[in-house]
C-alpha cells in the first residue's frame, strides 16, 4: 500500500465504469433535504455492501492461503501416469489454503484443532485437488458420521456456545476417534505456525501408470522448517494476543521472501498387498507404518506468492477431492468416497454454480464440457455444439486414453462396518504413538492437555466413559488421566461404548 501513497489516484466510477458523481455526498433535495431514489450510485454502494459476504465454509471457515509451485525431484511415472509428476524438474503452479476446522470466519488461529492443508495443483491435465489435514488420520471412518461429529464440535442449539461435554460425549461413543484425538490433544494440536507443521493427504489413493499397473498411495508433505508447536498455555495466550497470528506469520514470511517449503514423500503399496494386509489399508483412522511402506521423496512444494485479494483468491477458492487427474483415482475408503460428492455440492451453494469459472478455481488446461449457462457464467466455447453425440465436431471423450481408475468390488447391499482383519482395532496405533513416538515431555503435555480439556464442563459419566478408552490406548496414560480428573482406578470402570 505504501508505494501507492504518492501516486495520482484513478477517478472513482460506478461498477459499470461510469465516472462517479461524488465520494462524499448523496444526492438530496437541497443541502438538508431528503435523499433521492435516482441516486443510483448511492444505492449501488449500499446494495453491493449488503451482499459482500458469501456463506462461510460450513467447516474450515477460518483460513489463509498462498500460491506457489510444486517441483518434481524424482519421477513418479513408475507408479502413476499423472503428467505433472512424470519429469524431474517439472513445476506445477499451486494454491495452498490452510484452515482451522471448527471455528467461524473470525475465530482465533491458535486454538486446539486439526489444521486443513488444501492443495490445488493447476496441472496441464486439469486441476488436481488434494484436500488434506495436518494429521494423517481422521476421527471417523464412515461419512454418515461426519456431520454428527462436526455438530459435536460446533455450537450447541440452546446457548450457541461450544461444549467440551458434547465433544467428549461423541468421542467416547466413537472409539475409532481415539487415534486422532490422541494426535489432537498432543502439542501437534496447537502448531506454532502453519509453516511449522506437516500436511497429509490422509486417505489412501489409487495410482495407475502408463502400463495400467495399479498402486495404492499415501501423501505426506513434510515441513522443511521443522515441526514447532505451542504448548497449550502458549496457544491460549496467543488467541487473545493475536487471533490472526497464523495468517500474519504466513503472509509476512512470504512478503519478506522467507518462502516455506514442504518435501513430498509418498508411501506406495502394491495393489495386491491391500487384500491381505494385516489391517484395512483404506481405514482413515490408521496410518501405514513406515517400516512396512517406507516414504519415498518425489518433490517439493514452495509457497512464494501472497494473494493480492483475499476474498477473490482465498475465500472464493474451492477445493474438491473429486478433482483427480488421469493416473490418480479414489480408493475404497468410504470417507473419501463420501467427500467426492460433498465438496462440489458445498461450492455450488457457497459460491454459485459456476464457481469453477472464477479465476482462482479455473484450470490452466482448456475446458471443453457440455455443461452450459447458469448464474454468472462468462467462459464459453462460442457456438460449440451443446449436446453429444453430434455431427458438428463437438468435443469427444477419448475413451481409449482416459479410463476411470477402477478396482473390483462385488457383494450384497449392506449397511455395516468394514470387515475386520487381524489387526483392526481402535487403540493400537494411538498406543504406539504414545509409547514409541512421543518424547517424555510430549507425553506429559498430552496427559495434561487431555485432563485440562476433559475438566472443562464435562459430565462425570462422560469423563468415565472416555477414560475407559484412554486405558485401552495405554494403561499408564489412563492412570495419569484418572488421577488428573480425580477418578477411581481402572478396575472400577467399564467401557460402555465397546
Ligand atoms: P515411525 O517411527 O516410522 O514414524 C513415526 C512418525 O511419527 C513419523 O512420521 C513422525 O513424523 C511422526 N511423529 C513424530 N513425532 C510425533 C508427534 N509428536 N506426534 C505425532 N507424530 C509424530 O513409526 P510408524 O510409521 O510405525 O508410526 C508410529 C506411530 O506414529 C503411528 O501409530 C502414528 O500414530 C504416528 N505417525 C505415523 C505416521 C505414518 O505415516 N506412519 C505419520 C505420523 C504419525 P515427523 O517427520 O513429522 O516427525
Ligand atoms: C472443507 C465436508 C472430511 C479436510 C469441507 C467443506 C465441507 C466438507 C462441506 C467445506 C467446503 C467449502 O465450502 O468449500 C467433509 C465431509 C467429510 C470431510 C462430508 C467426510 C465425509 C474431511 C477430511 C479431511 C477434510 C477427512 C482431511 C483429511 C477439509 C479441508 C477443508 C474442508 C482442508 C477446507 C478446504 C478449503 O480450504 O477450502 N469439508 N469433509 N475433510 N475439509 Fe472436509
Amino acid at each position: 500500500m505504501s508505494d501507492q501513497f504518492d501516486q495520482k489516484p484513478p477517478i472513482t466510477t460506478t461498477d459499470a465504469g461510469i465516472p462517479a458523481p461524488s465520494d462524499d455526498h448523496s444526492l438530496t433535495v437541497g443541502a438538508n433535504g431528503p435523499i433521492l431514489l435516482q441516486d443510483h450510485y448511492l444505492i449501488q454502494k449500499m446494495a453491493q455492501f449488503n451482499r459482500e459476504r458469501v456463506p462461510e465454509r460450513v467447516v474450515h471457515a477460518k483460513g489463509t492461503g498462498a500460491f506457489g509451485y510444486f517441483e518434481v525431484t524424482r519421477s513418479a511415472s513408475e507408479w502413476t501416469k499423472a503428467a505433472f509428476l512424470n519429469t524431474v524438474g517439472k513445476r506445477t503452479p499451486t494454491l495452498l489454503r490452510f484452515s482451522t476446522v471448527a471455528g467461524e470466519l473470525g475465530s482465533a488461529d491458535t486454538v486446539r484443532d486439526p489444521r486443513g492443508f488444501a492443495l490445488k495443483f493447476y496441472t496441464e491435465e486439469g486441476n488436481y485437488d488434494l484436500v488434506g489435514n495436518n494429521t494423517p488420520i481422521f476421527f471417523v471412518r464412515d461419512p454418515i458420521k461426519f456431520s454428527d461429529f462436526i455438530h459435536s464440535q460446533k455450537r450447541m442449539p440452546d446457548n450457541d456456545m461450544r461444549s467440551h461435554n458434547a465433544m467428549w460425549d461423541f468421542w467416547s461413543l466413537s472409539p475409532e476417534a481415539m487415534h486422532q484425538v490422541t494426535f489432537l490433544m498432543s502439542d501437534r494440536g496447537t502448531p506454532r505456525t502453519l509453516r511449522h507443521m506437516n500436511g497429509y493427504g490422509s486417505h489412501t489413493f489409487l495410482w495407475v501408470n502408463a502400463k495400467d499397473e495399479k498402486f495404492w498411495v499415501k501423501y505426506h508433505f513434510k515441513t522443511e522448517q521443522g515441526i514447532e508447536n505451542f504448548t497449550d498455555a502458549e496457544a491460549t495466550a496467543m488467541t487473545a494476543e493475536d487471533p490472526d497470528f497464523h495468517r500474519r506469520d504466513l503472509f509476512e514470511s512470504i512478503q519478506k521472501k522467507d518462502f516455506p517449503v514442504w518435501r513430498l514423500e509418498v508411501q506406495i503399496m502394491p495393489f495386491k498387498d491391500a487384500e491381505t494386509y494385516r489391517f484395512n489399508p483404506f481405514d482413515l483412522t490408521k496410518v501405514w507404518p513406515h517400516s512396512d511402506y517406507p516414504p519415498i521423496t518425489i518433490g517439493r512444494l514452495v509457497l512464494d506468492r501472497n494473494p493480492e485479494n483475499f476474498f477473490a483468491q482465498i475465500e472464493q477458492s474451492s477445493f474438491e477431492p473429486a478433482n483427480m487427474v488421469p493416473g490418480i483415482g479414489p480408493s475404497p475408503d468410504k470417507m473419501l468416497l463420501g467427500r467426492l460428492f460433498s465438496y462440489p455440492d458445498a461450492h455450488r451453494y457457497r459460491i454459485g454454480t459456476n464457481y469453477l469459472q472464477l479465476p482462482v478455481n479455473q484450470p490452466v488446461a482448456e475446458v471443453h464440457s457440455y455443461n452450459k449457462d447458469g448464474a454468472m457464467r462468462y467462459r464459453h466455447n462460442g457456438n460449440q455444439p451443446v449436446y453429444a453425440p453430434n455431427s458438428y465436431n463437438g468435443p469427444r471423450a477419448d475413451t481409449e486414453r482416459y479410463q476411470d481408475p477402477l478396482w473390483f468390488s462385488s457383494g450384497e447391499l449392506v449397511r455395516t462396518a468394514y470387515t475386520l482383519r487381524a489387526e483392526d482395532d481402535d487403540y493400537g496405533q494411538a498406543g504406539t504413538l504414545y509409547r514409541k513416538v512421543l518424547s517424555a515431555t510430549d507425553r506429559d503435555h498430552l496427559a495434561s492437555n487431555i485432563v485440562g480439556h476433559m475438566s472443562n464442563n464435562v459430565e462425570r459419566a462422560v469423563q468415565e466413559r472416555a477414560l475407559a478408552h484412554w486405558y485401552k490406548v495405554d494403561n499408564e496414560l489412563g492412570s495419569r488421566i484418572a488421577q488428573g480428573l480425580g477418578i477411581a482406578p481402572k478396575s472400577e470402570l467399564t467401557a460402555s461404548a465397546d
